[in-house]
């Protein structure tokens, strides 16, 4: 046999294969050009609030520290007075982007888009976003722009700080999410001299949504069991609670609103995400306010893991979700 023949031969077929890799696996398995189908039943809440506290885990949010008090005392007491709680179990890549791309769009990240680096969105796609009335939102100017970029119409409102300004919390991470809840602040208090936005707000199908991203940037300085990993969760808590109860305040607590925080992904005990360990994949999901089931106390309930326990929730209904 002649050998260079050979081996031309065998890298010609390496490279089909390669490339025959690419052409399966990292193919956009979403369908265009279906007919849109809506539901008559009235929806249970004209407006949803929406907290993504980017890299938070779950066990960060839901465990007792070693006097027995929680991190996120506002959300602890939702979870037993007012809400449901429950574990979101995300997909490897665990990374902020298809987080938020299944969060918001419903569906696990377009493969297709590992060629292009996760950047661009590979295809159009339709999200809650676009199919809101109107949506507001604030946060990291790497996650914003995409849900309104694939929005027609002018109708989905961004609020990002700088791009490369995560910077401005290199010394504490925490003042991007304290960047949040001031700009939310000024924005519903100018809503209230501007009759424009005032009716604008009132429609149905409204959204807010909040890109907290303090507590994934101080996990990957300081590490989740860091003091400034907690205490990053302890002032994301708070503004919640002051959120919450502007919003309910602005709509004379007409009951109509829905409240839900939840994580993209979660975070090793080093610092990283995006494999497939339980600390990456585990996020918190705790939902309250219009159209969502009251705290339901059971007295036993089944789970693989022993979380439960070791978060001192064992009585109240766990419901967890795919993410
Ligand atoms: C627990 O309580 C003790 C005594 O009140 C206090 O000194 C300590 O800082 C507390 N620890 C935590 C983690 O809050
Ligand atoms: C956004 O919504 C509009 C109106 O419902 C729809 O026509 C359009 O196809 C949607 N955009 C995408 C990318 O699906
Ligand atoms: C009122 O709100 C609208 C819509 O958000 C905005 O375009 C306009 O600039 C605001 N007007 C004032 C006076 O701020
Ligand atoms: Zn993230």
């Amino acid at each position: 046999m002649n050998m260079p023949i050979f081996i031309v031969a065998g890298l010609l077929v390496h490279c089909v294969f390669l490339i025959s890799i690419f052409d399966i696996y990292f193919t956009s398995p979403l369908v265009h050009g279906m007919t849109p189908h809506q539901t008559t039943l009235p929806p249970p809440a004209r407006r949803l609030v929406l907290f993504v506290a980017d890299g938070l885990r779950a066990d960060s949010l839901y465990e007792l520290d070693n006097n027995g008090t929680s991190m996120a005392p506002y959300l602890r007491n939702v979870i037993t007075s007012k809400g449901s709680w429950g574990v979101s179990h995300t997909r490897v890549p665990t990374e902020s982007r298809p987080g938020h791309v299944a969060l918001i769009a419903g569906f696990y990240e377009d493969v297709s888009a590992v060629a292009r680096g996760w950047k661009e969105n590979p295809v159009e796609f339709d999200s809650l976003f676009n199919e809101s009335k109107y949506t507001w939102s604030w946060g990291s100017p790497d996650i914003l722009p995409m849900f309104a970029k694939g929005a027609s119409g002018d109708h989905v409102y961004t609020h990002c700080y700088k791009a490369g300004s995560e910077d401005f919390g290199a010394e504490d991470a925490t003042v991007l999410d304290t960047w949040v809840f001031d700009h939310v602040k000024d924005f519903f208090s100018s809503a209230r001299n501007n009759e424009t936005l005032f009716s604008k707000l009132h429609e149905q199908k409204i959204v807010f949504f909040l890109h907290l991203l303090g507590i994934d940037t101080n996990g990957h300085a300081h590490r989740p069991h860091s003091s400034e990993y907690k205490g990053n969760i302890r002032k994301v808590d708070e503004g919640v609670k002051e959120i919450v109860s502007l919003v309910e305040d602005f709509y004379g607590n007409d009951g109509d609103t829905v409240f839900v925080l939840t994580s993209d992904h979660g975070m090793t005990d080093w610092g990283s995400h995006g494999a497939g360990h339980p600390s990456e994949t585990l996020t918190p999901l705790v939902a309250w306010g219009a159209g969502i089931q009251s705290p339901q106390q059971v007295s036993s309930q089944q789970f693989e893991d022993s979380f439960l326990k070791e978060w001192k929730l064992e009585t109240w209904k766990r419901q967890d979700v795919n993410q």
